[in-house]
């Protein structure tokens, strides 16, 4: 039987785990529990022309425009013609979208879209009943949790399994697997103000890199335009279809942000990131308004019990203190349309990967739509391999180096200033001069703590985004660079 590791048990390494269960022996490994991920944080919901006045071409086109055309066309096509029949099919195992009244399912908005078509579950607390329901037809898995995984293995230069460390007992093994699938989410950790899980540290991107596994976009971090922000902390996201239901983006003034803005407040990610940085940097306070929506409460139950677990007095003030924070890698783990990445065995799904799909800049709630799109088609790909008989034993990593790293706080604050919304080519000459005086050798010795080896992976994902940066010739969607004014010579 074929073996396969899944690392990471967001929706969709659990959703690829569905897929293979009952014809292959598969492995999830996760760094601490099932539930965490950045799936299970995800709100606002999964977006899928199946409102029957919407279609999969106009989905596609909005797709294209919030990624500033920079998409793999193919890899778009696939997403809005294949994630709509993955969508009915979890409707008919039982996935209880929100319906209205009538019993048809109520389809919300969000930033560049052109139509509601918006699933979602318990209000805003998507991704936790998403994933939660697709990890509930796990039946014949082993879970590994509290199981980091360090250094993948290669063998004649095909990947053979990973090395994982128990970070309870800090003993170490080595599993071995037919395939192997990176499932471990993004990097948002590279910065101090996201909306990212605690555990979601670069680690699928580095280790694929360490391995040789080529890179793609790394250029492009989404920032979202509001994450709750109380004194300079960020306290998670207050998701965009607040907007989508008619909050606006106002200043302590009153000042409607966005009102020049093509779209206003619906407009692309970045553009909204952008504006709202600019207006801040300007000495102003960042709102949003949600006079607008009169069942909010009810409606948005996550992000109402979030506002309240930190005293948000926004009954009476209808006002939400909000900044723009790390959200989303568009970039990744590059990978072709069955999510094979250059790696023969290794396979990456979900925000690890990269296949083009969101191009420049994520189009709202398009990333649980590619979570099950890219796990099916990587499941259709691994039932292809043919398995192996015995593995080889491959000696476990017994380096003793002691590399000089810096703290996450400095890393993370220097990320924010060189790397964040709004980069500057003198910036990311900066930002690389100072890493250079660290090091995050490859591979990284094993003796490292949890923390030290999460700081290694973000410094290595922050030097391929500012070397992504600097490489491009302009600014394009999320990477923005704000070019220096050349002095005009004669004058
Ligand atoms: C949100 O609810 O605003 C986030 C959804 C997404 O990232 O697509």
């Amino acid at each position: 039987m074929r073996k396969v590791i899944i690392i990471g048990a967001g929706l969709a390494g659990c959703y690829l785990a569905t897929q293979l269960q009952t014809t292959c022996d598969v492995t999830i490994i996760t760094k601490k529990s099932a539930e965490d991920s950045n799936s299970m944080l995800a709100q606002g919901g999964i977006a899928a022309s199946l409102d029957p006045g919407d279609t999969p071409a106009e989905h596609e086109a909005d797709t294209l425009v919030a990624g500033a055309h920079h998409n793999k066309e193919t890899a778009v096509k696939q997403l809005v013609t294949t994630g709509p029949t993955l969508i009915k099919r979890l409707i008919a195992a039982g996935m209880p979208f929100d319906r209205k009244a009538d019993g048809q399912l109520d389809f919300g908005l969000e930033g560049a879209h052109s139509h509601h078509r918006i699933l979602h579950a318990n209000g805003d607390r998507t991704g936790a009943a998403l994933t939660s329901f697709v990890q509930s037809l796990l039946h014949q898995v082993h879970w590994q949790t509290n199981s980091e995984a360090l250094q993948l293995t290669i063998q004649s230069g095909v990947c053979t399994g990973v090395v994982v460390r128990n970070t309870q007992t800090g003993e170490l093994t080595t599993l071995n697997g037919d395939a192997v699938v990176l499932a471990t989410g993004g990097l948002g950790n590279l910065f101090p103000l996201t909306t990212n899980n605690a555990t979601i540290t670069g680690d699928g991107i580095a280790m694929a890199a360490r391995a040789g596994a080529k890179l793609t976009d790394m250029a492009y971090m989404q920032f979202h335009p509001t994450l709750l922000t109380l004194h300079g902390r960020c306290y998670g996201l207050i998701t965009e279809a607040i907007r989508g239901s008619g909050a606006i983006l106002v200043d302590e003034n009153n000042h409607r942000i966005m009102a020049n803005v093509p779209k206003k407040d619906l407009a692309p990610r970045d553009v909204v990131a952008r504006h709202l940085q600019a207006w801040q940097r300007q000495g102003h306070d960042l709102f949003l308004d949600i006079s607008a929506i009169p069942n909010f409460t009810d409606r948005f139950p996550g992000v109402t019990e979030n506002l309240d677990n930190h005293h948000v007095p926004f009954r009476t003030t209808k006002r939400i203190p909000i900044q723009p924070g790390a959200h989303f890698m568009m970039g990744g783990v590059a990978t072709d349309l069955s999510a094979q990445t250059s790696l023969p065995h290794l396979f990456a799904v979900g925000e690890v990967a990269c296949n083009g799909v969101h191009g420049a800049n994520r189009l709202a709630s398009n990333s649980l739509l590619d979570c099950l799109v890219s796990a099916k088609k990587a499941a259709e790909k691994i039932m292809t391999i043919t398995p192996t008989e015995t593995f080889k034993n491959t000696a476990l990593p017994n380096s003793k180096v002691d590399p000089f790293l810096p703290t996450m706080t400095a890393l993370q604050d220097k990320a924010w200033q060189y790397l964040g919304v709004v980069r500057t080519r003198t910036g990311l000459k900066t930002f690389l001069r100072w890493l250079d005086q660290f090091d995050y050798p490859s591979p990284v010795p094993t003796q490292l703590t949890s923390t030290q080896f999460a700081i290694a992976n973000l410094c290595l994902c922050a030097e391929k985004i500012a070397r992504a940066a600097q490489a491009a010739p302009k600014s394009l969607g999320a990477n923005y660079i704000e070019e220096s004014v050349v002095p005009d010579q004669a004058g």
